[in-house]
């Protein structure tokens, strides 16, 4: 069963390890604990049968959303987690008027997911990443 709650004091440490396992370049445990204080931040954790899994990390300023990352723990890809991770934010954020990213060019499988969800590629930043270096491909959905 997937359930998602809002990443607090008791988790935070849990959303920074899924985040180490994930990305060359990762947010630190205190990054998150600090989020957990700046009012624009919202961070959802998804837990598999009650096991830490997943999460999604955005900020929502004045009506427009900008989504900072969304990891999936390796062992339980593909089992709608992510996406339930992308419902629960655009219920909860549903005053909001827009929601954008940036995703590695070769990362595809970030890409379907999104699309799935009706974002469009609307530019691109080069050599937005590091380690390795690669550009980014900008993605915005208008609600
Ligand atoms: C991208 C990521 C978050 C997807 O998480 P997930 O929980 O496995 O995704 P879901 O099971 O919810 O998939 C939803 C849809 O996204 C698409 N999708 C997800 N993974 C995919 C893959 N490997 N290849 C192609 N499409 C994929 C599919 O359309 C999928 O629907 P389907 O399973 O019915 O075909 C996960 O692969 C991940 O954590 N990757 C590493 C971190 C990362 O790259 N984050 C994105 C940073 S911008």
């Amino acid at each position: 069963m997937i359930e998602i709650t809002p990443m607090n004091e008791d988790n935070y440490k849990a959303v920074a390890a899924i985040e180490a396992a994930c990305f060359s370049q990762p947010w630190s445990e205190k990054t998150f604990f600090e989020e957990l204080s700046n009012p624009n931040a919202h961070t959802y954790l998804a837990l598999d049968s009650g096991e830490a899994a997943g999460f999604l990390s955005v900020w929502e300023i004045c009506g427009e959303v900008s989504i900072n990352n969304i990891a999936v723990l390796g062992k339980h890809r593909r089992k709608g987690i992510a996406r339930a991770l992308l419902e629960n934010m655009f219920n909860d954020l549903k005053e909001s008027e827009s929601v954008t990213l940036e995703v590695r060019r070769s990362n595809a499988a970030a890409i379907a997911l999104y699309e799935t969800f009706g974002f469009e590629k609307v530019g691109e930043r080069k050599n937005f990443y590091s380690q390795p270096a690669e550009d980014a491909v900008l993605m915005t959905r208008k609600l």
